[in-house]
């Protein structure tokens, strides 16, 4: 799960989606963000809150950067945004590694390209809206690969 900075959206997605594959063994999940600004910080407060209050807890993840061997180490690489998207082709090596990248409302809007809005500098209710749509995303994953 990628986004920009790794405090918002993406330990969000981490978190929800860890709750969902906890029983099943061959799945695993990590998160990082574009820039290494945040690197070592936690979530956001209201990343933390929101999630909580739906039984997720992401207080214990720490920010890193995306580092070209994810490419490796994962096969499916889920952006936030086109933005990320962008900047995460052109850090890819080949087609291999570009196909694993997808942004992650395709899975619910497939076609639309649509973003998950950055909540950042907005208030606790982008942060809602990201919680929903990140919960009807992982399940739509969940129904692509396992079930
Ligand atoms: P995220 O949100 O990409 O969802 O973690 C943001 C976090 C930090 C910044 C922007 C977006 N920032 O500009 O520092």
């Amino acid at each position: 799960m990628v986004c920009l900075g790794n405090i918002c959206r993406s330990p969000m997605a981490e978190g929800i989606f860890a709750k969902k594959i906890a029983q099943l063994e061959d799945w695993t999940v990590d998160s990082a963000g574009t820039i290494a600004m945040h690197a070592g910080d936690g979530p956001d407060h209201r990343a933390v809150k929101i999630t909580r209050k739906y039984g997720v807890d992401i207080s214990k993840q720490v920010a890193r950067q995306f580092h070209p061997s994810d490419f490796e180490r994962f096969d499916l690489i889920y952006v936030a945004d086109r933005n990320n998207r962008d900047k995460l082709l052109q850090l890819a090596n080949n087609q291999e590694q570009r196909d694993k990248v997808k942004l992650i409302l395709e899975e619910v809007m497939p076609g639309s390209d649509a973003d998950v809005p950055d909540p950042y500098y907005g208030g606790e209710e982008g942060f809602e809206n990201v919680y929903r749509l990140l919960d009807e995303a992982t399940d739509a994953i969940l129904k692509r690969y396992v079930k």
